[in-house]
């Protein structure tokens, strides 16, 4: 098949890491015949250098005329001004909503070989494999209104968590579809015993339940979720939850894989099934600038996410599924810094790279 990529490779270890990401791309091209056309387009600290805006009409424009985003990673403290178009991941917020990227899935997968890279416990997290479906483009991070002004006894600040029902409803249903396709257990995080916007969101998850009558429905608060994620998370499967909440557990829940430099995502304009959503794909690691320019970053975060690239916009499942099975082999034995364990092989940025690329090409 023939696709076209906007490949944006960011700030700090963003590059780094991109050329990782392409370079398995390109050995899965390889392998089954594929042909990948990439623009490369300036998004984040890069772009506000250049170009003065963190996303310039330019890349805006190669984006719309691609089927997918591959991303790397946006910011620096060069460029950290919150809440300003100079701020680095301005533009990464930005696509969000411009794309309609409404969905962000953030799959976690424990690896046999990685259940002593956790500081939680082997046992607990022997055989983990979830996935976090965020809200991406609603609640606290986008609605209205949202502003800072002064008062007579001082400051005062509001954000909205404004969800629609439409809103709660695609993204409910991209949990229930997820969850189909799985081991059919979904579970939605709320506040739905303070926050009036978690009471529709929870009235919406049980009103559609009774349409995937396969699926096992279970409610759980927001904060007592994040304590079970990290007492029993084999126990998860698909978790759905709105952008704030799912920002902050998809964190949490990385850590049950070792190292955010495991953690990808994908952020999708729809359900992703089938296989032909738009979509932006990204470590969901920041640029980590001390490291930069070192050959020490690990690329797995971004080569996972070309994996979610080729399974949710391309329709490509085997290939994915090659990709995976090319990193858990060659974790078997290779490890960067940040996943390193005795009687492994310390290797860098590159090397990593090299290795799953030929563990794709020789399978
Ligand atoms: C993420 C990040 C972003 C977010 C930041 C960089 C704006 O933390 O993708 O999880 O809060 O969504
Ligand atoms: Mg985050």
């Amino acid at each position: 098949m023939k696709g076209k990529i906007a490949v944006g490779p960011g700030d700090g270890i963003g590059p780094e890491i991109i050329d990782e990401g392409v370079k398995v791309l390109q050995a899965v091209a390889g392998k089954y015949g594929h042909d990948f056309e990439l623009t490369y387009v300036d998004i984040g600290g890069v772009a506000i250098d250049k170009h003065g805006t963190a996303l310039p009409e330019a890349s805006l424009q190669a984006c719309q005329e691609s089927d997918a985003i591959l991303f790397g990673a946006a910011g620096g403290p060069k460029w950290d001004y919150p809440g300003s178009k100079e701020q680095a991941t301005y533009g990464v917020l930005l696509l969000r909503q411009r794309f309609g990227l409404f969905a962000n899935l953030r799959p976690i997968k424990v690896f046999p070989s990685m259940v002593n890279c956790s500081p939680v416990k082997p046992e607990i997290v022997k055989d983990v494999d979830l996935i976090v479906v965020r809200e991406n483009t609603g609640g606290a991070y986008f609605g209205e209104p949202k502003k800072q002004w002064q008062t007579a006894e001082g400051r005062a600040a509001v954000d909205s968590m404004l969800y629609s029902e439409k809103e709660i409803e695609r993204i409910i249903r991209v949990g229930f579809e997820l969850a189909r396709s799985r081991r059919k257990k979904l579970c939605s995080a709320d506040k739905a015993n303070v926050l009036e916007s978690s009471r529709l969101w929870r009235q919406i998850a049980n009103e559609l339940a009774p349409e995937y009558p396969d699926v096992t429905l279970e409610h759980a608060y927001a904060d007592a979720c994040a304590m079970w994620l990290l007492k029993r998370p084999r126990d998860f499967d698909v978790l759905v939850m709105s952008n704030l909440f799912g920002d902050i557990i998809s964190d949490e829940a990385s850590v049950l894989a070792g190292s955010l430099g495991m953690l990808s995502s994908a952020q999708i304009a729809g359900s992703g099934i089938g296989g032909t959503t738009f979509g932006f794909y990204e470590s969901s690691h920041g640029s980590a600038p001390k490291h930069a320019g070192k050959n020490i970053a690990n690329p797995i975060a971004t080569i996972f996410s070309v994996a979610m690239m080729l399974r949710y916009t391309f329709g490509l499942t085997e290939e994915a599924k090659g990709i995976e099975a090319a990193v858990e082999k060659t974790v078997a034995t290779h490890r960067t810094y940040d996943i390193m364990e005795e009687g492994k092989t310390k290797v860098g940025t590159r090397e990593m790279g090299d290795l799953i690329a030929k563990a794709i090409a020789t399978a």
